[in-house]
């Protein structure tokens, strides 16, 4: 065999008993999900890097207040930083992943990921990374714009599809570049239970998978083909297909898209259709995210980490929206649905409706710690 085809199958040899290891985990961290026992849920926070710290910690305020005289602990966890990565070589530096296996959820600022090129080495994404370490499956992110009918959940799978081993690509020769694309039966079935049980539980009358089937056959045709099967468990969800190139058009159709409710889809198609659904809401600056799994969970801005704007000295002006949208969904996911809410409510007054105090990530608008002022206010108004 010509050696540079040898030394690729070796590499591909290794990718799949690392697949083969995942699926094992899997069905185990699905026998032994949940924490043992109850206690105090702690709460770790990650700044992460460029703007990551100042809305990361506007946010962390609103929660704070919020969650005063709760059972919560909050704990900071350091070194996420990309200085700090790349001095290590690791995604997620070891001390800090065991920081983070000591906490129930965690909310965490952008983190820095480095591309071909930057001074940085080419580590794997630490969003990625911590996705995969917590087994995160599950990457909810909700859009609504109320005036114009929509009101969507994303389900985006957030441990496999191109990014599963999506740093371990393959130059078989300086001319030949491979990458892989991963799914597996586990993987899909969670994913798409989580969007059915969760249209069950809200009340929604319509899940719809998003998928390229008709071309990538093996893998996006899995994840079809499972969640047609089990769409025949909810006789009373409607379920429909589509691909992901009319998707991104119909998310654009006025007449069409008040239709669609529930999302599931293969994690890369849900990385691109949920910042085109962000940006109808107002920009990938509104919208949160929350990635759930058996055991953890993380929440998130969908958003980068604006390095521009730190070395423009603009960071304390960036906008938490994103990030207190986590948070609201932080807040149901730790029991606290009126907290959620109140946050809810008071979000879309702050930042829908009245809009008194607006951040433009200059210094035209007010800081990220002023509107974090303004949204607590704004609480205290609503709850009324
Ligand atoms: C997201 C982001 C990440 C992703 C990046 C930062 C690796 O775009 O959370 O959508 O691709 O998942
Ligand atoms: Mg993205």
């Amino acid at each position: 065999m010509d050696p540079r085809i040898q030394a690729a199958a070796e590499r591909f040899a290794a990718l799949l008993e690392g697949q083969l290891k995942r699926i094992d985990d899997m069905a185990a961290q699905k026998r032994l999900a949940g924490r043992a026992g109850a206690h105090t849920p702690v709460i770790g926070v990650c700044g992460g890097d460029g703007i990551g710290p100042s809305i990361t910690s506007a946010a962390r305020a609103v929660l704070e207040s919020l969650l005063q005289g709760e059972a919560v602990e909050f704990r900071d966890i350091g070194g996420l930083t990309i200085e700090r990565r790349a001095a290590c070589g690791k995604a997620i530096p070891d001390d800090v992943l065991a920081e983070l296996k000591a906490c129930d959820v965690i909310l965490k600022g952008p983190t820095t990921t480095p591309r071909a090129g930057d001074p940085w080495p080419n580590i794997e994404s630490a969003n990625v990374a911590m996705r995969k370490e917590l087994d995160l499956f599950a990457n909810v992110r909700p859009v609504k714009v109320p005036e114009r009918g929509i009101d969507w959940v994303f389900f985006r799978e957030n441990t496999e599809g191109a990014y599963a081993v999506g740093s371990q690509g393959v130059h078989v020769t300086p001319d030949l570049a491979v990458d892989f694309t991963v799914t597996t039966n586990g993987g899909t079935e969670r994913i798409v239970r989580q969007a059915f049980e969760y249209a069950e539980k809200t009340g929604r009358k319509r899940v719809t998978a998003v998928t390229k089937a008709n071309v990538i056959k093996a893998t996006d045709g899995k994840f079809l083909s499972i969640a047609k099967e089990i769409a025949l468990e909810y006789p009373g969800i409607a379920f429909d297909d589509w691909y992901i190139d009319i998707m991104t058009a119909k998310l654009l159709d006025e007449k069409r898209r008040r239709d669609f409710s529930v999302f599931v889809l293969p994690n890369l198609y849900g990385d691109i259709l949920t910042d085109e659904a962000a940006e109808l809401q107002g920009g990938v600056g509104t919208a949160g995210s929350a990635n759930i799994g058996g055991r953890y969970a993380m929440f998130e801005a969908i958003h980068g980490s604006a390095p521009r704007m730190v070395e423009e000295g603009r960071a304390q002006y960036a906008d938490p929206t994103s990030l207190l949208r986590a948070s609201v969904l932080l807040l149901e996911h730790i029991g606290q649905a009126e907290k959620a809410k109140l946050l809810e409510r008071a979000l879309d007054v702050c930042a829908l409706e009245e809009r008194r105090v607006t951040v433009t990530g200059r210094d035209t608008g007010s800081t990220g710690a002023a509107f974090a002022e303004y949204v607590l206010e704004t609480v205290e108004k609503v709850r009324i």
